[in-house]
């Protein structure tokens, strides 16, 4: 622009007079431009390159997968949260959120423990072809999933059920790495014994520290408490529960089955908190799911300023988007981020509850395509 121009400008001046005393005298902040940005980007950098150190069996049909970063730095996480796990497999590029299983205080590395789930592309890809030395892409640690102690009880209550238990890992070995004045009690529903993810770790766990209860709830075979779940093994386990917080993460059975059986206990809604545990893998039994529409149902998805394709009922738009090379930004898969937002232009989709979408989008037509299911035909735009 032309000096004298802004020279026009007011206080234009003083800030030239300012920069020369800087220069002579103290630092030029000039020299700072993107400073700010560097330190943001560290702490929380868009993707991170990963190097997968170590494979570790848990289970049968589990392991935990140890990732060290190539640049040699993570950022910080609470205890709770969960990265982005970013795969291109057959063509198609996908991404997955997993729990980080190992405590924020190993700071070379996050571990992700990774159960298989049947069908799963993604969960099958890191089991069966990922080893030691591969490569791999993560997002930034992200989530709500923590322990506040400005809101949140001393005493937590954590329920798990299957592989909801990861995060919880991550935060009792955090608790007891840092001397916790915390009592923690672990309930955690497993279909059978051998399935149960570090049931040794929580059992040794639970010996050495007597602020620490370990209470596995298993479906089949023998234990001290059999079946699943209910308020009636709580109460026997927790006693009071007014004074304490209650974590819940596991499958949407888990929580449809632990809201029904924590209503005796007439909890405050601060002392719930609860995991988003992906879409629902049954959409079409979920509640106002239309009924005319079933798995043969087919929509034309139209995506302004690219292709058209078809999708088969029931299959998050996210998804199908992937499937057809079309890459939107995601983290959470679960409906709470935004990160997946697009513009439904014309059309219907289906939206579980939980979803968390804000008033503004509401209003002017966004959706989360990571918890979309189409029923009918659309137009977006991303
Ligand atoms: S990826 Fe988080 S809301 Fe869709």
């Amino acid at each position: 622009m032309d000096s004298q121009i802004l020279k026009q400008l007011e206080g234009y001046d003083k800030v030239i007079t300012d920069i020369e005393v800087l220069k002579r005298y103290g630092y030029n902040y000039r020299l700072d431009r993107g400073l700010a940005k560097k330190y943001v980007e560290r702490l929380h950098p868009q993707n991170i390159d990963v190097k997968v150190i170590d494979v570790i069996e848990e289970t049968q049909s589990t392991k935990t997968l140890r990732l060290a970063s190539k640049q040699k730095y993570l950022p910080p996480f609470q205890a709770g949260q969960y990265i982005s796990v970013i795969v291109e497999i057959n063509g198609i590029r996908t991404s997955r959120p997993y729990s980080i299983s190992s405590s924020p205080d190993e700071i070379v590395y996050y571990d992700i423990t990774v159960r298989r789930v049947e069908g799963g592309l993604v969960s099958s890809f890191l089991l069966d072809s990922i080893t030691i030395g591969d490569s791999l892409q993560i997002s930034a640690p992200a989530g709500n999933f923590y322990h506040n102690p400005i809101i949140h009880s001393k005493k937590l209550v954590c329920i798990a059920g299957g592989s909801g238990i990861t995060p919880f890992k991550s935060m009792i070995q955090h608790a007891i790495n840092t001397g916790t004045e915390m009592e923690i009690w672990l309930i955690y529903g497993s279909k059978n014994a051998g399935e149960l993810i570090f049931h040794d770790y929580f059992s040794m766990l639970a010996s050495k520290y007597s602020y620490f209860h370990y209470i596995p709830v298993l479906e089949e075979g023998t234990g001290t408490y059999k079946g699943y779940i209910t308020a009636k093994i709580i109460k026997e386990v927790v006693g009071d529960s007014s004074d304490k917080t209650f974590f819940i993460c596991g499958p949407q059975a888990l929580y449809e089955h632990l809201l029904k059986e924590l209503q005796p206990l007439e909890l405050k809604p601060k002392q719930l908190r609860m995991e988003m545990y992906g879409v629902p893998t049954d959409v079409f039994a979920q509640p106002g799911w239309p009924k005319d529409i079933n798995r043969n149902t087919t929509f034309v998805i139209k995506v302004r300023g690219k292709n058209s394709f078809t999708v088969s009922a029931g299959e998050p738009l996210l998804q199908s988007l992937e499937k057809n090379g079309i890459v939107v930004p995601s983290l959470c898969r679960s409906g709470e981020c935004s990160l997946c937002r697009v513009k439904l232009v014309s059309g219907k989709v289906y939206q579980p509850e939980g979803v968390k979408l804000r008033q503004a989008d509401r209003r002017f037509g966004y959706i989360h395509s990571c918890a979309a299911f189409p029923i009918s035909d659309c137009e977006i735009i991303i």
